[in-house]
């Protein structure tokens, strides 16, 4: 097993080299005041997790990563693009610590912002050094997978209105949302260096169940993560999101006060947080995610062993013991 502190330098020294590959291949252009919101959050930071783990899955093939960094630069690219669009969604101003692209922009360009972002990610795939066959099969694998983060975020909506979800409708709807991007960071690589399909899969499931466990760990920050995430606090309840912690917690018969009420105090929030700890809700959720992330890591059995293969297992149990 690696050591953390260890595992957050080989993170951080990847994130430089994606940091340096965004300021080269996203610069500011004119009209200044579109660029300007179309590059505040990537600007603004993040943990750059899945990008990171593009290089690092191209290093666990024994290939340079250098060949498929404008891929994993487009895959953090369309992420950003999901965030400008998903805070208009769910009324957030704050995120990586800043105020949102629509707080500061106001909406119109928001929506332009993300748009540009979706559009530059997929001219960025076609600057990977690699065969043509590989990249038309990567840009329709990437391009699948925008189609499914909106059905995603289409059901995500559409459950706050729905007086009840199930654990399965959740899940699906988690795995649009969220798994298939990091399905596709981890797979992606796989597909531009042409590796059997066998390979391809393992990293894809591998991904889409980290990706499950990472969004319900997601959901628990964001009742426990009070000042730690660059986050609004308490959002997913105020907002109604049907969250595996409030699947269970209504099963059971625990309905926080606020839930779905689209403001709360500050004093309302805890005490809606620490009835679900109290109940129960929140372990429950968490020990569902720390399945999700076993199962995917077993997927990676089709990998040769290497010092790139335990970083992704590191990686893999960090998305869900991370704390922002
Ligand atoms: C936030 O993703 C959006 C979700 C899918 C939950 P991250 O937690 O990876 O956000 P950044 O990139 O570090 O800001
Ligand atoms: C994020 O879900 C999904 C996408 C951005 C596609 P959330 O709405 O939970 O993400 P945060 O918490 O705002 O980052
Ligand atoms: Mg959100
Ligand atoms: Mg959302
Ligand atoms: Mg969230």
């Amino acid at each position: 097993m690696i050591e953390e502190n260890r595992l957050k330098e080989e993170i951080s020294k990847r994130s430089r080299v994606i940091d340096r590959a965004i300021s080269e291949l996203l610069p500011q252009k004119d009209p200044d005041g579109l660029y300007k919101a179309t590059r505040h959050l990537l600007k603004a930071g993040g943990k750059r997790l899945r990008p990171v783990m593009s290089l690092i899955v191209a290093e666990a093939l024994g290939k340079d990563y250098e060949k498929i960094l404008p891929a994993a630069v487009a895959i953090e690219t369309i992420h950003n693009f999901t965030l400008i669009h998903d805070d208009i969604m769910d009324r957030d101003e704050m995120r990586r610590g800043v105020k949102t692209v629509h707080v500061l922009w106001g909406e119109p360009t928001a929506i332009l912002a993300g748009d540009t972002l979706f559009a530059e990610a997929f001219y960025l795939l076609t600057l990977c050094d690699v065969e043509s066959g590989n990249l038309v099969r990567a840009s329709r694998m990437l391009a699948d997978v925008c189609v499914k983060i909106c059905e995603g975020q289409f059901l995500d909506m559409s459950f706050e209105k729905r007086e009840m979800v199930s654990e399965e409708e959740y899940i699906e709807m988690v795995t649009k949302k969220t798994s298939v991007l990091i399905a596709a960071s981890c797979a992606i690589p796989a597909v531009l260096f042409g590796e059997r399909e066998e390979i391809v899969n393992a990293l894809w499931d591998f991904g889409v169940n980290c990706g499950i466990g990472f969004q319900i760990h997601d959901d628990v920050l964001d009742l426990v993560g009070k000042d730690k995430t660059g986050k609004d606090w308490g959002s997913d309840l105020i907002e109604g999101k049907k969250t595996l912690i409030v699947i269970k917690a209504f099963r059971d018969g625990n309905i926080p006060k606020i839930f779905g009420k689209k403001r709360a105090t500050q004093e309302e929030i805890e005490e809606a947080v620490k009835m679900l700890k109290e109940k129960g809700a929140i372990d429950y959720a968490s020990l569902k995610a720390e399945e999700f992330v076993e199962k995917g890591k077993m997927r990676l059995d089709v990998l040769q062993d290497s010092e790139a293969k335990k970083l992704l297992i590191g990686i893999a149990d960090y998305l869900i013991k991370r704390e922002y």
